[in-house]
């Protein structure tokens, strides 16, 4: 169930304000803000945020049992933004792994899962995720990849409020599955949107690089990658992966 729904008019950031809310109780809390002065994205790099132009939304969550089905959560996070979008007509939607959402192939929202806790007892896990819906040009030009916005991108016809409920909806429902179910009723829905399905692509671990062809993920949420000694699992964590 939902505890709580803050909308603020500027945070530092919203997964910030959620983190320092722990520990949770049973309910969901939920942040958003209209927009963020320290909006982070993962790595510690900034999350462009300008004032009303996008969605910074963080949902924060007591997961009871063991931490190591959280390993897909961002996954599925991301399947949830997209489906949430489809419903509304968005076309064009596609996964990168782990956790970043393209419209076009263009970058249009980014998921943030930030855990806190013992790891075999009670994990307090805040998720956050940022949907760019009409970025400035002089804010968009701080962004040091392809972006995408939705409405330069395409005929959008609903509010940030309706996609902000829409996504809720599936988030929270979807959250509450999740402990007992893991990734895996998630991974076909994650790789019929799968960015770069059967493509060339290298795999940047802190400076260690592996090039292979990109082939879907395991029932974890591990990236699988087609090497010329075999398939290799890659987890998350700080690893990125780009085109080759
Ligand atoms: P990877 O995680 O695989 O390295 P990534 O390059 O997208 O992919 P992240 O750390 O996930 O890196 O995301 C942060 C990056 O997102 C920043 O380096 C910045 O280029 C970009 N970024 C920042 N704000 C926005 C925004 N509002 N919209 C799109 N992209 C943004
Ligand atoms: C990424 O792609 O690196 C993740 C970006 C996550 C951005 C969202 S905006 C709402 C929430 N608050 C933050 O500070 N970050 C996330």
């Amino acid at each position: 169930h939902l505890d709580e729904l803050a909308i603020h008019r500027s945070i530092d950031s919203t997964n910030a304000e959620l983190r320092r809310r722990t520990p949770f109780g049973n309910g969901a809390l939920v942040c958003l803000a209209e927009s963020q002065s320290a909006g982070r994205g993962r790595r510690g790099r900034a999350w462009v945020s300008p004032f009303a132009s996008s969605i910074y939304l963080s949902v924060g969550w007591r997961f009871n049992g063991g931490a190591e089905v959280l390993e897909g959560l961002s996954l599925s996070v991301g399947v949830m933004v997209c489906e949430a979008l489809q419903d509304l007509g968005v076309e064009g939607l596609s996964l990168k792994w782990p956790n970043d959402v393209y419209l076009n192939g263009k970058k249009l929202a980014g998921i943030l899962v930030e855990m806190s806790g013992d790891f075999s007892g009670p994990c307090d896990v805040v998720i956050g995720v940022g949907i760019n819906v009409r970025l400035p040009d002089e804010q968009a030009a701080k962004i040091e990849q392809p972006w995408s916005d939705l409405q330069t991108s395409g005929e959008v016809h609903f509010s940030r409020s309706i996609l902000v409920a829409k996504l809720l909806n599936r988030m929270l429902m979807a959250l509450a599955a999740y402990e007992e179910e893991g990734f895996a009723v998630w991974r076909d829905r994650w790789e019929a949107v799968d960015a770069f399905a059967g493509r060339r692509v290298v795999v940047d671990n802190n400076g260690q690089r592996l090039a292979g062809e990109a082939a879907g993920v395991d029932a974890r949420g591990a990236l699988l990658l087609k090497t010329n000694s075999g398939v290799q699992s890659i987890y998350g964590g700080e690893v990125s992966l780009r085109l080759q």
